[in-house]
């Protein structure tokens, strides 16, 4: 797939001015996070089929709103008429995934409908996700700099098939302690019931 950028930019182009403002405006190490997600993301997309550019500048620029304060990260919500989930509105550093899809598109000139949705939903995940944001939230939770996964998780998980890798990550999430929300939860059970049906045998046989 083609991705939609302004006529007078290129691919280069783009990744050169969005790694520029990340290495100007994130923390060296959530610039560092950001590389290594666009890396992963990329391998990613090679492996499954996706545009290999698209998922290299989804990734890099997926946390560009990770470090505005949650009062501003409100605001560019309101300015924009953002839609929201409530459990993102009461946990306002979600908002970065929203934010971040919007610098994207108006600073960047990102109109592609696949990293779009992509970096809006790579915190919380949600039925019905598409390729990129499945590659995406993945690539989030194991690139290398992750240090509350070992490298044994890392390996597992990324050996697994697309969607059941999601599954691996969300099981290990609830494993930590920590409760999905309720769009994580909803993801989780669409993907689960899907490979649950792989899983059945043929009727009639
Ligand atoms: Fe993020
Ligand atoms: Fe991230």
């Amino acid at each position: 797939m083609a991705l939609s950028i302004p006529a007078d930019s290129t691919w280069n182009s783009v990744r050169e001015k969005l790694d520029a403002f990340l290495r100007q405006t994130l923390s060296a190490r959530r610039y560092k996070h950001s590389r290594a997600v666009a890396e992963l993301c990329q391998a990613l997309c090679l492996r499954f089929g996706y545009d290999a550019h698209a998922g290299y500048i989804a990734g890099l620029g997926h946390d560009a709103a990770r470090e505005m304060p949650e009062e501003q990260l409100l605001e560019e919500v309101k300015q924009a008429g953002l839609e929201t989930d409530a459990y993102e509105t009461g946990n306002p550093v979600l908002l970065h995934a929203p934010v971040s899809a919007l610098i994207l598109k108006k600073r960047f000139g990102v109109e592609d409908a696949g990293i779009l949705e992509a970096v809006r939903r790579h915190t919380l995940g949600g039925p019905g996700m598409g390729l990129l944001a499945k590659i995406l939230f993945v690539a989030d939770y194991c690139e290398p700099g992750r240090t509350f996964i070992d490298s044994a998780f890392r390996t597992a998980c990324l050996r697994l098939p697309l969607e059941r890798m999601i599954v691996y990550i969300i099981d290990n999430e609830k494993a930590r302690g920590h409760e999905p929300s309720p769009l994580s939860l909803a993801m989780y059970h669409e993907l689960k019931n899907r490979e649950l049906k792989k899983e059945e045998p043929e009727a009639g046989r």
